[in-house]
């Protein structure tokens, strides 16, 4: 391994969202608490991309950038090596982040009141971002029996054709339960969207962070009708760890569609593009795979010590091993089934930040969401804060 995971590096002052104490304080009620929840990595970025960045802060003049071929290029070889579907320039808009993104596309193709679909326990920004534009939340919530997480086609299907829904928004892979999506439950998503006039919004800033024996596959990839139909949002935030650098793709291979979406990028003024981000994400996708590679092995033995960890201190607790993402859903209902006390207890006497289960939607509720992107030493720090916070219970 050219890379070392293990390494801790100090995060302490250098505007971290995930450290800074103010957030933490305003977050969790104390600053005195080990964090794993919002999704950044614990992790130095792949050196090709801090090469580029050093050598373009260096050039000393920050000045409105611009997109080249070159920007272009590096998504569309990417997108084609790792996941078989050929983009075109064309096709691809910049926002400063997917969840941008997915407010200016509920703002382009939605009128006030209109119904958008989700599927809890879901990231939570979705229902946000529809609350926030006036719109309806209609839920269609994933099925659990305690081993697997599914797609409640039954009630999908009931929702999608009496709603009058607009918009569903797609989580592959999906936060947090961690569930890359087959490609049947895509075609039936596809199709059933197709035939009642909903429009896809596929948000796959995870897909690149995919475990052994699973495989991601692009909603529009699968047919040209799906591509008319859909909207794809992809960034090098997630598996990079650029989530700070601000730049995403948006996909969108519908020329009606996309000049709809350009209409409401222009209202708002977004056009020009951080300077540091273009180098990054270029260096990024043409340089960074060997330091993926390595990365998915290396998350995937954090998987796999979760999944130990939990067995032998927490025999309860579920956990089902993520197909996908660097997050672990864990079921914590049989210690306590009341979320809030649940939340309450692991900051106050484990002193330690995860996501709670109930952020996600109802049926999140005795849930917890693990960060586990961070050297395996820091997580067993984390996960002996868990412990030791449930058996206070
Ligand atoms: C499913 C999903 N979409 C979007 C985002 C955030 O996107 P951005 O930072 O580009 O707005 C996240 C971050 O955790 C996510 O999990």
């Amino acid at each position: 391994m050219k890379y070392n995971f293990d390494q801790i590096i100090n995060r302490e002052n250098t505007n971290s969202t995930k450290w800074d104490p103010d957030t933490l304080k305003e977050m969790f009620g104390t600053s005195d608490i080990l964090p794993f929840w919002v999704a950044d990595m614990d992790f130095k970025v792949a050196d090709p991309i801090v090469d580029a960045v050093v050598k373009r802060a260096e050039h000393g003049i920050y000045g409105y950038a611009t997109r080249t071929d070159s920007y272009f290029d590096a998504i569309i070889n990417w997108t084609r090596n790792r996941f078989k579907w050929d983009i075109e320039k064309e096709w691809i808009e910049y926002t400063p982040g997917v969840v941008p993104a997915i407010n200016f596309i509920l703002q382009a193709f939605t009128k006030p009141g209109d119904k958008v679909l989700i599927q809890e326990p879901v990231y939570y920004p979705f229902k946000r971002s529809i609350n926030n534009n006036n719109l309806k939340v209609v839920n269609s919530p994933l099925k659990y029996d305690g081993e697997k997480y599914e797609i409640d086609f039954v009630d999908l299907e009931e929702k999608i054709k009496d709603q009058d829904i607009k918009i569903f928004i797609l989580c592959n892979p999906h936060n947090p339960v961690g569930k890359v999506w087959d490609k049947e439950d895509l075609i039936k998503i596809g199709n059933l969207c197709l035939e009642n006039d909903v429009l896809v919004v596929s948000d796959e800033i995870h897909n690149d962070l995919v475990y052994s024996g699973n495989t991601h596959t692009m909603f529009a990839s699968i047919s040209e009708k799906f591509a008319m139909n859909s909207i794809t949002c992809t960034a090098p935030s997630k598996t990079f760890n650029l989530a700070g650098m601000q730049a995403s793709n948006i996909i969108i291979p519908n020329p009606k569609l996309m000049e709809e979406y350009r209409q409401v990028l222009e209202k708002h003024n977004i056009s020009g593009q951080n300077p540091l981000s273009i180098v990054a994400l270029e260096a990024a996708y043409n340089y960074g795979e060997e330091w993926l590679e390595e990365l998915l092995i290396y998350l995937e033995g954090n998987i796999e010590f979760i999944f130990n960890y939990l067995i032998e201190h927490l025999p309860k607790a579920k956990f089902i091993k993520p197909e996908g993402t660097y997050l672990a859903w864990v079921d914590l209902r049989e210690y306590e089934m009341n979320g809030e006390r649940l939340e309450k207890t692991i900051i106050e006497k484990g002193k330690v930040a995860f996501d709670g289960g109930t952020w996600f939607g109802e049926n999140g509720e005795g849930f917890i969401r693990i960060n586990f992107a961070c050297p395996r030493s820091l997580l067993e720090e984390g996960l002996s804060r868990l412990v030791n916070a449930v058996n206070r219970l």
